[in-house]
């Protein structure tokens, strides 16, 4: 297990990962992070585990990791931005990941619409935010992220489309180091929103981009359709261009590359 003296010692952030909570088991880092009233868990607190038993991805997923082989983390925030901003989290994160996994590993990654991390076309990494906006005086956000660090073997229904920096790089990765640069991108990304207009943000995310001016395959809830990715929206919805060429703004759902 990762200890809080490990990830915090030579650790640069200055408000991310001040408080940390460590897990060797736990249900859910994002179900955690929810639960954590505001005094146990300012902003910028980190909740990582090394296995989760009930890991939650998006469209009601469930996220599945080998224990102690890769990187399950949440960030609590407590945005001084409202919601306009908010959306553009996953931006945050995705994009940290990426330049992230680029310095530790010198792989080359990728960023798709709206918060997953490809390497050679298969996932790495995906992200879940979560908004409560109950009673409590400011507005939590919670981002989770789980990296496919040193996992080696993937079920095979998912073999063609996930991977893990030790499968594409051949060489095991210091967990600690990648966790340690993605606090740092995370902060300086989530500065970067904060004090200025989105479309600086938005600009280097097209710019580690994959899905633009390709054919994909949009899935909204139970419905799947055909289109092209054209460009991403200041509120980070996607535009695409469906086959009766209407151009379109998807809010939620995913997308993938249409092989054919
Ligand atoms: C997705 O791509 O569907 C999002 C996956 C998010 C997984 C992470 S792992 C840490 C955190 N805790 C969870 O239960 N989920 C997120």
């Amino acid at each position: 297990m990762m200890t809080k003296n490990e990830i915090t010692e030579n650790l640069t952030t200055t408000v991310f990962a001040k408080s940390v909570y460590t897990f060797e088991t736990i249900d859910s880092t994002n179900t955690f992070a929810k639960s954590l009233p505001q005094h146990k868990g300012p902003h910028g607190t980190l909740i990582i585990a090394d296995e989760q038993t009930s890991g939650r991805g998006r469209m009601q997923r469930e996220w599945i990791s080998t224990k102690g082989k890769n990187l399950l983390f949440t960030l609590v925030f407590y945005p001084e931005f409202g919601m306009e901003k908010i959306s553009l989290l996953p931006f945050v994160g995705s994009l940290a990941v990426t330049d992230a996994i680029e310095t530790v590993t010198g792989l080359s990654a990728t960023c798709k619409w709206p918060n997953d991390v490809l390497i050679n076309n298969k996932k790495v990494c995906g992200m879940l935010l979560e908004t409560s906006t109950g009673n409590s005086p400011a507005n939590k956000v919670i981002l989770g992220i789980g990296v496919n660090v040193n996992q080696e073997d993937f079920p095979e229904e998912l073999k063609h489309k996930a991977s893990s920096l030790k499968n594409e790089s051949g060489i095991e990765i210091d967990r600690v180091r990648l966790l340690q640069k993605i606090l740092e991108e995370l902060e300086n990304r989530y500065d970067q929103l904060s004090f200025f207009p989105p479309q600086q943000l938005l600009h280097d995310w097209r710019l580690k981009a994959l899905l633009f001016g390709k054919k994909i395959t949009v899935l909204e809830s139970e419905f799947s359709f055909n289109a092209t990715a054209i460009d991403v929206a200041e509120d980070g919805s996607l535009i695409i261009q469906t086959e009766d060429g209407q151009k379109r703004n998807i809010f939620a759902g995913d997308v993938s590359l249409a092989y054919n």
